[in-house]
């Protein structure tokens, strides 16, 4: 029977295709949580440990900058940790909260969302505006998912893009999860992009929840993202 076609047999053969297509989904995303919980553990060490010794530190260099004369060489010196300490400090709680923020597990995605806006917008002086429609409930899965993506998006404008507003919006539509970043930067050919691995690593996550990334650019068009999740079956 060689040569003849066989219905049931490539049905049998797609079968196994998509369950080892599912199984192969299912491991990434395990690989992703387990990730996520070791970023949370860092960041709460990060905050816990080294932000609370170098907050005692800056206190006893406070203490002793005050036991001595004003305008004395010591002072100045002293003065001086104490401000190469207290910028330490910011920085240790700023990666510490872009590690895993807190916000996201404590309150979700939407407030969570809207302090990465205003994060970002401010350290990089662009006006970011965060638009939400009202969504149905997320799993923390998803939640984390969205985050990240918009994470590298609004990440790549303060990086690349020049832009002066940029517009992050999430709403649903037809069973499906949209997160949208537009920007009127200076744009790029996504054809001809090589080099970095934020938009390959964001199109490989969503893949892994069935999803997908659309990347639309030119040189000097801007540039718009959106990432498609559904919201069902995996
Ligand atoms: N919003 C944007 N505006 C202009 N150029 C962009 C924008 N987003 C991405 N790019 C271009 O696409 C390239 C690839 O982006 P990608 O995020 O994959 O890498 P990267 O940001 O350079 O490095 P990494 O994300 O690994 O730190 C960037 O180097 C940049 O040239
Ligand atoms: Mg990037």
């Amino acid at each position: 029977m060689t040569g003849t076609a066989d219905p049931d047999r490539y049905t049998r053969l797609l079968e196994r295709l998509e369950a080892n297509e599912r199984e192969f989904r299912r491991l990434g995303r395990s690989v992703l949580r387990v990730q996520e919980d070791e970023r949370r553990r860092l960041a709460r060490d990060l905050h816990d440990g080294i932000g609370q010794n170098l907050t005692a530190l800056k206190h006893r260099l406070a203490q002793l900058r005050d036991s001595v004369g004003a305008h004395t060489p010591l002072h100045d010196s002293l003065e001086a940790a104490i401000q190469l300490c207290a910028g330490t400090l910011e920085d240790t709680r700023e990666l510490s909260r872009l590690l895993r923020p807190p916000i996201l597990d404590d309150l979700g995605l939407e407030p969570a969302l809207r302090w990465l806006g205003r994060s970002i917008g401010e350290s990089a002086g662009i006006s970011i505006a965060v638009e939400i429609e009202p969504l149905p409930p997320l799993d923390g899965e998803r939640e984390t998912l969205l985050f990240r993506v918009a994470q590298e998006a609004l990440n790549n404008i303060a990086k690349h893009a020049r832009a002066h507003s940029v517009l992050l919006r999430l709403v649903e539509r037809e069973g499906q999860v949209q997160l949208q970043v537009v920007d009127d930067g200076i744009g790029f050919d996504p054809a001809a992009t090589a080099g970095g691995s934020g938009l390959s690593g964001m199109r490989e996550r969503l893949r892994l929840f069935q999803a997908r990334l659309e990347v639309h650019s030119a040189p000097g068009d801007g540039t718009r993202i959106r990432a498609v999740v559904p919201l069902q079956g995996l």
